[in-house]
């Protein structure tokens, strides 16, 4: 792949053409923010967390969807920036339902750990505290829509590595849900597979296993390197 150069936070490096601006951010040590992104699923910068600045443009860019080019230059942590990161966090707490104290994620939950990282110490917008339900309806596992930031790591693994794509999103704003199915219970979905990857990559406690209590509930992502790499080298290719 041909090789560019551009300037990062007054640097000159080099990157892959094609190479996403976030992956070479993290090859150089660059820690941003993320929590739409995962390795090993495809990126569609919602939650906007990685955002950077570019010279020549008034506009913010997520550098999870933003190829690498030629001669940029590209700053990661302006004052500008850490300030809309604050905002969009406090955005996320008051769009929502997310009492960490009693939360089955406290302690391992990623909005909350950006939170923190971020200086996010209170919200100076108003809540919303809408009245959103759970769904208990799966056999393994639970749906809390009061903690979902929809950043559809769930939509993704399911249809990207599951291939089952029981999940989706409906509405639109702040009325946007995650749905399984054609918006049924979860628990009578026939394409879920029970799989629990949708668990597993979600950031907060929005979805988690059943019977986990505050603070019990903690995310494993390897599996995504494990399945992908095995795919990769046609481990289970039987044929
Ligand atoms: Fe890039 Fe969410 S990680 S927009």
């Amino acid at each position: 792949m041909p090789v560019v150069t551009l300037t990062v936070n007054d640097e000159l490096v080099s990157g892959q053409s094609g190479q996403s601006l976030l992956s070479l951010l993290k090859e150089l040590g660059i820690e941003m923010p993320t929590l739409c992104h995962l390795e090993g699923l495809s990126d569609r910068g919602g939650c906007r967390l990685c955002m950077v600045e570019l010279q020549g443009s008034k506009r913010l860019f997520a550098a999870c969807v933003t190829p690498v080019q030629e001669g940029m230059v590209v700053y990661t942590h302006t004052e500008r920036l850490n300030n809309y990161r604050r905002m969009i966090l406090e955005l996320l707490f008051a769009e929502r339902n997310h009492v960490c104290a009693v939360c089955v994620q406290n302690g391992h939950c990623e909005l909350q750990t950006q939170a923190a990282k971020n200086g996010m110490d209170s919200v100076r917008y108003d809540y919303l505290v809408p009245d959103l339900p759970m769904d208990a309806s799966h056999e393994r596992y639970v749906l809390d829509h009061n903690r979902c930031i929809l950043c559809t790591r769930c939509v993704r693994v399911c249809d990207e590595i599951e291939g089952a794509h029981v999940w989706d999103l409906m509405g639109r704003g702040v009325n946007s849900r995650v749905i399984a199915g054609l918006n049924q219970p979860w628990g009578d979905s026939d394409s879920c597979t029970k799989c629990g990857k949708c668990v597993q990559v979600c950031p907060t406690g929005a979805l988690t296993l059943r019977g986990s209590t505050v603070a019990e509930m903690e995310k494993q992502h390897d599996f995504l390197k494990w399945i992908l790499t095995g795919r990769e080298k046609k481990q289970w290719d039987y044929s």
